[in-house]
């Protein structure tokens, strides 16, 4: 899809045109006879946030309608799933290029609508043999827009793009070697970004115990890739290091999944491609921000040579685990690379992204994030608030000394899975938190946004990017805090 901005007459626009209006006092200014205005009304006295088509042969007018009198956060999210409706009747009537504009409508209400429509028009289609539907030129007017303003919107949806794509791609194509080789070439673009990769051996040299054992069943090498962004404004700052679980699939190991519990598995990276994509999104906009992301990558495979319960691992800090289940394999990841950032980097902050539990989509389904922190009330007060701006919403969870008893090992210094099958987010939060230590610490569990097996809104079937706008625009945030 290409945007466009350029000023747009209503009136007089001699094409297929996109009309958001939220507020009765614009009634007056529409491009609409008596009839359809009464029709507008009686809809609108029903519900306001729908999408209506009006005829204006050869072309269309989409007016879409939705209720501006809402919070902000909840009529911008209205407007996403506007446009994605709107998406699947513009599919319906074959049109592809398009104008957007508003009436009685902000900016960051068109804005919104812009985004669900760039969300919402992804789909995963390289393997498709037959062309499927997109939109083409969309030219949004640029009364509403600063260019600056929607070209950096543009450069985060794009990363958002490719995301999905990363996560929706099968293991055949996207192995642990290829993923770093991908985060590689892609570094080698930006200012101010360096990239990292370790391979088997370093990782050996590292005894990053954990990423080792889950490799050992894999016929695939691991990596540890790390990312750092240092623009010259943030260099002296401390760094926010991202930490993100990179299961390229996760058959579950020895104690493999049973029946169709493996589907899907392929998005077992998407904390890694998370956090790489929020790391590049920064870049690419140049957020004052020192960010470091440091991915584990490697897949769970039921090898000849496949670690197995009972084993007693040492991480990278020297902590001892006995593995219980090797399906609980992406906390044996993620505590090595936590540990690795706690001491090399002296971070203000550590935040993790996984797709960690199927206890956190049964806790709380596929509507948001489960959380936890330690040492970070103030960072997690901060993201609560930006994920309900953006809509990608956390609910935090409790870090009680109690479940500290769940993850205690008889014969190590901890367990890799709880000892009972209760509270399993939290004794996986648990788990993690000890490699922190010290360090202020926000735990993202994403096992139920990440990847939907139904449509969800402006997400269709796979990849969903989601925890990426919330993640930039915390690091907005921090630019504005720090002044
Ligand atoms: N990758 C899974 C968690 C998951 C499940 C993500 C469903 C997305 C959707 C993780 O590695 C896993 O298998 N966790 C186990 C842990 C258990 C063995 C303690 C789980 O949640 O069942
Ligand atoms: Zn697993
Ligand atoms: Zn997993």
């Amino acid at each position: 899809m290409i945007y466009t901005l350029e000023s747009i007459n209503a009136k007089t626009y001699d094409g297929n045109l996109v009309l958001l209006y939220g507020d009765e006092v614009a009634e007056r200014v529409l491009p609409l006879n008596k009839k359809e205005i009464d029709l507008l009304r009686q809809r609108r006295s029903e519900k306001k946030d729908f999408v209506l088509v009006f005829d204006r042969l050869p072309y269309h007018l989409y007016l879409v309608s939705f209720d501006s009198e809402k919070p902000a956060p909840e009529c911008q999210e209205m407007l996403r799933r506007c446009a994605a409706d709107l998406l699947k009747q513009l599919e319906f009537d074959k049109v592809a290029s398009l104008a957007v504009t508003g009436k009685g409508t902000l900016p960051e209400e068109l804005s919104a609508f812009v985004e669900g429509l760039t969300l919402a028009d992804y789909r995963f289609d390289r393997y498709r043999t037959k062309e499927q539907y997109h939109l083409g030129t969309v030219v949004v007017d640029s009364l509403f827009l600063k260019p600056a303003e929607f070209e950096a919107a543009q450069r985060l949806w794009n990363r958002i793009y490719w995301c999905r794509e990363w996560v929706n791609l099968p293991v055949q194509d996207l192995n642990a070697a290829d993923f770093a080789d991908e985060l590689t070439s892609i570094a080698a673009d930006l200012k101010d970004v360096t990239c990292t990769v370790m391979d088997k051996k370093q990782i050996e040299s590292l005894r990053m115990g954990g990423l080792l054992a889950v490799n050992r069943g894999s016929v695939d090498e691991p990596r540890f890739v790390v990312l750092e962004y240092k623009p010259a404004e943030a260099a002296r700052k401390q760094p926010i290091c991202l930490v993100g679980k990179g299961i390229m699939y996760d058959t579950g190991g020895l104690n493999i999944k049973p029946d169709d519990y493996m589907q899907e598995m392929k998005s077992d990276m998407a904390g890694a491609a998370t956090m790489a994509s929020v790391l590049f999104a920064a870049a690419d906009n140049h957020l004052p921000v020192h960010l470091v992301a440091l991915l584990p990558m490697t897949d769970n495979r039921p090898g000849f040579n496949a670690y197995a319960a009972d084993d007693i691992l040492t991480m990278y800090d020297g902590t001892t685990v006995e593995v219980v289940n090797t399906d609980a394999e992406g906390r044996l990841i993620l505590a090595d690379a936590i540990a690795y950032a706690a001491r090399n980097y002296n971070p203000k902050l550590i935040v993790d992204a996984a797709t960690l539990t199927g206890a956190a989509v049964r806790a709380i389904s596929t509507f948001g994030i489960a959380a936890m922190q330690q040492h970070a009330d103030n960072p997690m007060t901060m993201l609560k608030l930006v994920g309900t701006q953006v809509y990608e919403r956390l609910v935090e969870f409790p870090m009680w000394s109690e479940y500290d008893e769940l993850i205690k090992s008889d014969m190590a210094d901890l367990r890799n899975c709880g000892s009972t099958p209760q509270a399993g987010t939290i004794t996986a939060g648990k788990f993690l938190a000890h490699f922190a230590q010290e360090v202020p610490y926000i735990h993202l569990d994403i096992a139920g946004v990440a990847y939907f097996s139904k449509p969800q809104h402006y997400y269709r079937v796979g990849a969903s990017g989601y925890g990426i706008r919330l993640l930039y625009a915390f690091m907005q945030m921090q630019d504005m805090i720090e002044k």
